[in-house]
């Protein structure tokens, strides 16, 4: 499984939920290829806010060697699923998408614990509260595994 986690800088929500997904990937040995990006450019080539970088390290994660990214078009052929932290990245990413395929691809990460409630991670870079949103990406990564490949496993 290729997954791509995508917010709007790329330096604080989605590099945690990269860090997160890619861990329990390595540690399950589920061999899944994980990255992130942002629907901006304007973080491209920074590593992950030096507050992401701590909570993930608290945590035993270590997304130090990240680097920030741009979304482009490309990624639509790149993964197989294309999860945004919110809304508007959300929207940003589904107006790139060029068929019902790209579009299929795209849906928002808290959908994997909250069905049906399009909630958005909240955007901490100006507000702060990493240790929650370590928490709800920690909740809906574990969520992501259990449906795409212990799920999987069974059929
Ligand atoms: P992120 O957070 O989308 O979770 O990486 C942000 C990072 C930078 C900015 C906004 C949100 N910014 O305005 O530069």
């Amino acid at each position: 499984m290729k997954v791509l986690m995508v917010c709007l800088g790329n330096i604080c929500r989605s590099p945690i939920a990269e860090g997160i997904l890619q861990h329990l990937s390595d540690s399950q040995g589920l061999g899944w290829q994980v990255d992130s990006a942002g629907t901006s450019g304007w973080h491209q080539g920074e590593a992950p806010d030096g507050r992401s970088q701590q909570v993930a390290a608290k945590y035993g994660i270590d997304i130090s060697q990240q680097k920030s990214r741009k979304f482009t078009v490309a990624d639509f052929d790149q993964f197989d699923l294309i999860f945004a932290m919110d809304t508007s990245n959300f929207n940003d990413i589904l107006k790139l998408a060029r068929n019902p395929e790209d579009r299929s691809k795209v849906s928002m990460i808290l959908e994997q614990t909250n069905p049906g409630m399009n909630r958005s991670v909240p955007d901490p870079y100006y507000e702060g509260g990493f240790e929650g949103v370590y928490t709800m990406l920690y909740e809906a990564c574990n969520a992501v595994v259990e449906e795409y490949h212990l799920k999987a496993q069974q059929h």
